[in-house]
């Protein structure tokens, strides 16, 4: 028989690692909480047309990668539907926003999620078929201040935050605007009228773009067009002038919280909701796929999947990617547990079981042994999974006094077992 395996760009996320992923999760949720931010969970799959009206029929995600079926009707009530795997988070939570009408609030919905996403792209390190982002989304009607300025340089010095709480050193900033949907179709015109004579010499997607949405040319990462593409003009000269000054101001906060950040004016991002503030967070330690994370600026999605006018902006972070980056900069260490605790013959193990439950419901790990074996192959299989060892033999349990050996130092102490929760937290 064939063993079965994960599927290809699935994988299985194992201890020590995981403690890493929970760290991660941990210090997002902490730092989100200090920005007033609330959890919102959306479902795994939506309709197939959410992510076609939002993210976009001619981007890569929705055109290529996305796991998508016919949910055949199971009774007369109900009818076949496409369903969609969530290829990103956005889309779900602005359908939420007006599926319950969050927007009559009158207030801002700061709103962050950390869950699994599904795209069908080639595998590579940093790139799976199922990855996990933690992202975040601040979007409400124009009333409560969602359009401003401060709230796209809040949500980038959040990130720097966090980066920098994650212990993730030698992150980029990248930003751009791609301005209002208005100054969009303008520079997707002016895109068009360029790519006439230059597209038939381009790759066969960007023909295709250069017809249907001339502005996914600049996604493009065949190298041989990227002469041609740095020729082509620039988002930057079709801003009007409300969508310069938005950007602008952005900027200055940017300055005054001392957040650093490199301007790119090809970043259009490859999702077409995104209107004015673009940016990404880039990690050199990540190879190819140097996405940290990846965000911007959404002022007509929710109209444009029949909702009210809601402007927002957010971010998702590529979780993977930042378990990576953290490996890569060897911060990794090995958890071990505060204690082992090794019965001395098995009839010793129900009152090594009673001192571990007493040690554990004082907050400390512990990997309990078992009496069958022998004191050496304990010691061996403690070093390997503890930071120290006590022994509970006849002698201990009758006298109260413990002997707790460190491993790190090689110090062996005698403690009373009642000070020995104390003791073992103390270190
Ligand atoms: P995105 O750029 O498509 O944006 O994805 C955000 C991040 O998710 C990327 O920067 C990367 O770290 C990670 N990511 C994407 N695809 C993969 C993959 N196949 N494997 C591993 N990691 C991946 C969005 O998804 C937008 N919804 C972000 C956003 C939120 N914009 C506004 N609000």
């Amino acid at each position: 028989m064939t063993t079965l395996k994960a599927v290809r760009g699935t994988r299985d996320l194992l201890p020590p690692e995981t403690a890493f992923w929970n760290r991660i999760e941990t210090t997002a949720r902490a730092v989100f909480a200090r920005y007033n931010f609330g959890e919102i969970r959306t479902p795994v799959f939506e309709d197939t047309s959410l992510f076609a009206r939002s993210v976009g029929e001619e981007t890569d995600i929705v055109s290529k990668e996305m796991y998508t079926w016919d949910d055949r009707a199971r009774a007369q009530s109900e009818k076949t539907q496409s369903l969609t795997l969530r290829p990103e988070n956005t889309a779900g939570v602005v359908r939420a926003y007006i599926e319950h009408k969050l927007g009559e609030t009158g207030q801002l919905q700061k709103l962050y999620y950390i869950g699994p996403q599904f795209r069908r792209e080639r595998p590579q390190k940093g790139r799976y078929r199922q990855f996990s982002q933690i992202g975040a989304e601040v979007i409400g009607p124009p009333s409560a201040g969602s359009e401003s300025p401060l709230r796209d340089a809040e949500i980038l010095e959040m990130l720097a935050t966090l980066l920098d709480e994650l212990g993730i050193t030698g992150w980029k900033l990248e930003i751009n605007s791609v301005g209002s949907s208005a100054d969009r179709a303008r520079y997707n015109e002016v895109l068009r009228t360029a790519l006439v004579s230059v597209a038939p010499r381009m790759c066969e997607d960007c023909q295709r773009r250069a017809v249907s949405n001339p502005l996914r040319v600049l996604d493009c990462k065949v190298p041989e067009d990227q002469p041609i593409i740095d020729t082509l003009p620039k988002i930057t000269d079709s801003l009007d002038e409300a969508s310069k000054a938005h950007f602008a101001q952005v900027l200055a906060a940017l300055d005054a919280a001392g957040v650093p950040y490199t301007r790119n004016h090809r970043l259009v991002r490859g999702l077409d909701y995104y209107t004015r503030t673009t940016f990404e967070f880039t990690h050199g330690g990540l190879g190819a796929q140097n996405a940290l994370l990846g965000g911007g600026r959404y002022d007509g999605l929710s109209e444009a999947i029949g909702g009210p006018k809601a402007p927002g902006i957010g971010f998702a972070m590529g979780e993977d990617r930042l378990v990576l980056t953290l490996l890569a900069l060897d911060t990794a260490k090995p958890q071990l547990a505060d204690v082992y605790v090794a019965p001395l013959g098995e009839n010793m193990n129900p009152a090594a079981l009673t001192l571990a439950r007493e040690l554990r419901r004082n907050g400390l790990s512990v990997e309990l042994g078992d009496g069958s074996f022998r004191l050496k192959k304990s010691f061996e299989a403690a070093d390997k999974v503890a930071r120290r060892i006590v022994i509970l033999g006849e002698d201990e349990l009758q006298s109260g006094i413990l002997t707790v050996k460190d491993f790190s130092t090689g110090i062996q102490t005698k403690v009373p077992r009642a000070e020995l929760a104390a003791h073992l937290a103390g270190k």
